[in-house]
């Protein structure tokens, strides 16, 4: 029995083991110096101020649920087989603003009648998919979840936005939790979940929505359809929350920060990865990043991570990982595990 995390946390109830891992990109490569052909920017600006050399973008007429059937197949392969009872969809751009995109996706994947809706926590939604997902397990609601991080950032973009378009690229990452306990190896949780409503400007959509209406004869600013981010504030709040809320996790689960093999932190610029390690008085090469060829997938960026980081052999089976995310909202939010034993990523295309 690990004594780190004791039946304390899930009071005897079953705890939610990762059993399967599968990631989705689209094909289409957007490198930097594509986008230099047609903004005002440079392959050399965003090397150094974002850690970025490529994305993946969807072409027209591809959507969110179609990454996420993709990313969902996949991590269901990988946990053995089409079996859930339940699928959370984390997205920022869901396939439009009703229904939720979660039951469509698990319509698609062939999971039949079972409880499906979305998470919307921007980027730190994959984080509290976890957390919720757990809690069904605990609760003895579910008893195999599939947990989808996915987005298409690229249709939100103001395509003039030279800096958005530089740190935003579109894909998709999932697991499969199933009942266990919270001793063996795969165990998620405990979490640390925050948010501060009072800075939901920094990153906005203000369109859309109940308070910017799309009414015919009430035009709004087009502008305002498009992602908005003030970059400099935002940076500053993803070193703070992602750090302090690593460190409340830690606390939690009864970890310090020596026993943690990788961080897999949201990738959303690979300075503010830097800059949490230095936060956090880590070295940099325990932050696992793969920031440079997918950019920032919001929702999809820390099952990309993982995905990537298990496929590359980092994460060796038992591994203590700490995860932590950071997002619009303000939403942060953090989890620990320790890499399970046997669990291959299968990624894709
Ligand atoms: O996923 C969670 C939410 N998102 C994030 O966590 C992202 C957080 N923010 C960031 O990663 C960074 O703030 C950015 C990458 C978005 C911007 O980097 P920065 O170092 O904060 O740049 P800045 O916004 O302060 O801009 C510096 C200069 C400006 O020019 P002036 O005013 O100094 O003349 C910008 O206009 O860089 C200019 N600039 C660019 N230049 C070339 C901004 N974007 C670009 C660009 N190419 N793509």
């Amino acid at each position: 029995m690990d004594e780190d995390i004791s039946s304390r946390e899930t009071g005897g109830r079953p705890a939610a083991v990762v059993a399967g891992i599968g990631t989705w990109l689209p094909p289409r490569v957007v490198t930097n110096d594509d986008l230099a052909a047609e903004l005002d920017t440079s392959d050399a600006w965003i090397r150094t101020r974002t850690g970025i050399a490529r994305r993946h973008v969807i072409d027209s007429g591809m959507a969110t649920s179609d990454l996420a059937v993709e990313a969902g197949s996949r991590a269901l392969k990988s946990a053995g087989g089409p079996d859930a009872d339940a699928v959370l969809v984390a997205t920022t751009t869901p396939d439009r603003p009703c229904p939720a995109t979660a039951p469509d996706v698990a319509s698609r994947l062939g999971l039949g009648a079972v409880p499906a809706f979305d998470v919307a926590a921007v980027c730190s939604g994959f984080v509290y998919g976890l957390a919720v997902a757990s809690g069904l397990i605990a609760d003895g609601i579910a008893r195999r979840v599939v947990v989808i991080g996915a987005d298409t950032y690229s249709t939100i973009l103001d395509p003039g936005d030279r800096t958005t378009r530089a740190v935003f690229g579109d894909g998709a990452g999932a697991v499969v939790l199933r009942a266990g306990t919270a001793d063996e190896p795969g165990a998620v949780g405990p979490f640390d979940l925050g948010s501060d409503g009072s800075l939901a400007e920094l990153i906005t959509v203000p369109a859309g929505g109940s308070r910017q209406r799309s009414t015919p004869g009430a035009p709004v600013d087009p502008g305002d359809h498009y992602f908005q981010m003030q970059g400099k504030r935002v940076f500053r709040g993803a070193v703070e929350h992602m750090a302090q809320s690593a460190r409340s996790v830690l606390s939690r689960a009864g970890w310090s920060l020596e026993q943690v093999d990788h961080v897999v932190a949201h990738q959303a610029n690979q300075r503010i990865l830097d800059a949490v390690a230095e936060e956090l008085g880590l070295a940099r090469d325990r932050m696992v990043s793969n920031i440079e060829h997918v950019g920032n997938t919001s929702a999809a960026s820390i099952p990309l991570a993982l995905a990537d980081a298990a496929r590359a052999g980092v994460l060796r089976p038992g591994a203590r990982l700490l995860l932590t995310a950071f997002g619009g909202g303000l939403t942060w939010g953090s989890t620990v595990l320790r890499w399970p034993i046997g669990v291959s990523a299968v990624t894709g295309p």
